[in-house]
């Protein structure tokens, strides 16, 4: 069931276009990275998703009703990129005071900051808070109302490797629930393997749409192959590997994915001159890079 509808979407400013005819999807229980530089129009597209800035082409729905109508507001959550709070205020009361603004019970606060792994901080003044605890305040208030399509901007930036693993988990618990997700980030290793699909937007256009797996077959990157060679043995070993270069100790070698194992037999070959290897398969920052940069072409 899709939940969020793109279709051609463009949106100017003052003749400068941060939108060029953007489509995609996002169904039920699907997390979507939309991926982009700072400046490619993440944040207005998501803006315009909820309504809040009108986009001047194309088309926009969410689930089934315009963006910003009663519908459509009663079923999506919103983190927004620079999500500010009352520093004076607790966790729990910043929360509470959503919840009355929602129109939703004040008792449910507890639960949900529960949810977010906040209940030890929850009496404390959100002005103590670090920026990983900001923004699971950030992400209790975006749980509220249990919403079906939910829109995070840049929500794990800034966040260390284990809030963030915390952050996916509560957002893979949101989706296997069957809310569609939709959260942006200027950086392919922040939402690596956690995501079912990345949309990379360059420049306001839709560059790449597809699985991890996906683009890193269409990149067709090529692989580095280190090999440490038994001492004295490097300049051998690069000679009878074609490998151009070796700096006495290392040889380095690239090659095209499907001549990987080709390449290792030939080293395995080598036996008792070859100490050691690492296979480093190309980077997410390389992958994002090639997509970045294919549209700039
Ligand atoms: N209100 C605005 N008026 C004029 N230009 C804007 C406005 N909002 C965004 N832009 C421009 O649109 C482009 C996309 O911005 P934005 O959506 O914030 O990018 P991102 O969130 O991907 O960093 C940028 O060049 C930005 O300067
Ligand atoms: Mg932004």
């Amino acid at each position: 069931m899709v939940r969020l509808k793109l279709e051609n979407v463009c949106k100017n400013f003052e003749g400068f276009e941060a939108l060029k005819n953007v489509s995609f999807t996002v169904a039920a229980g699907e997390k979507v990275a939309l991926l982009g530089h700072n400046g490619a129009g993440k944040t207005t597209l998501m803006k315009a998703i909820l309504g809040l800035q009108p986009h001047d082409g194309g088309r926009i729905e969410v689930m089934g009703a315009a963006p910003g109508s009663h519908a459509a507001r009663m079923q999506v959550a919103y983190l927004p990129e620079n999500v500010a709070f009352h520093s004076s205020l607790t966790g729990r009361e910043q929360i509470r005071l959503y919840l009355r603004l929602r129109g939703q019970p004040v008792e449910l606060a507890d639960e949900l900051l529960e949810r977010v792994g906040l209940e030890h901080v929850s009496r404390r003044r959100i002005g103590t808070y670090s920026k990983g605890m900001r923004q699971k305040v950030g992400l209790a208030q975006a749980l509220i109302g249990n919403p079906a399509l939910m829109i995070l901007d840049e929500p794990t930036s800034g966040l260390d490797p284990i809030s963030r693993r915390k952050f996916y988990a509560i957002l893979d618990d949101m989706a296997a629930r069957g809310a569609a997700i939709l959260l942006s980030s200027h950086a392919l290793t922040e939402v690596e393997a956690r995501t079912d699909r990345i949309v990379i937007l360059s420049k306001g256009q839709v560059v790449a749409d597809d699985t991890l797996s996906g683009l890193r077959k269409e990149a067709g990157l090529p692989t580095h192959i280190r090999i440490a060679a038994k001492p004295g043995a490097a300049d051998q070993v690069a000679a009878m590997l074609n490998a151009g270069r070796s700096n006495g100790v290392t040889v380095d070698l690239t090659c095209a994915p499907e001549d990987k194992l080709a390449r290792l037999r030939e080293i395995a070959a080598l036996g008792p001159k070859v100490r050691d290897l690492d296979v480093a398969p190309p980077s997410l920052d390389d992958i994002y890079d090639h997509f970045s940069r294919r549209a700039e072409r």
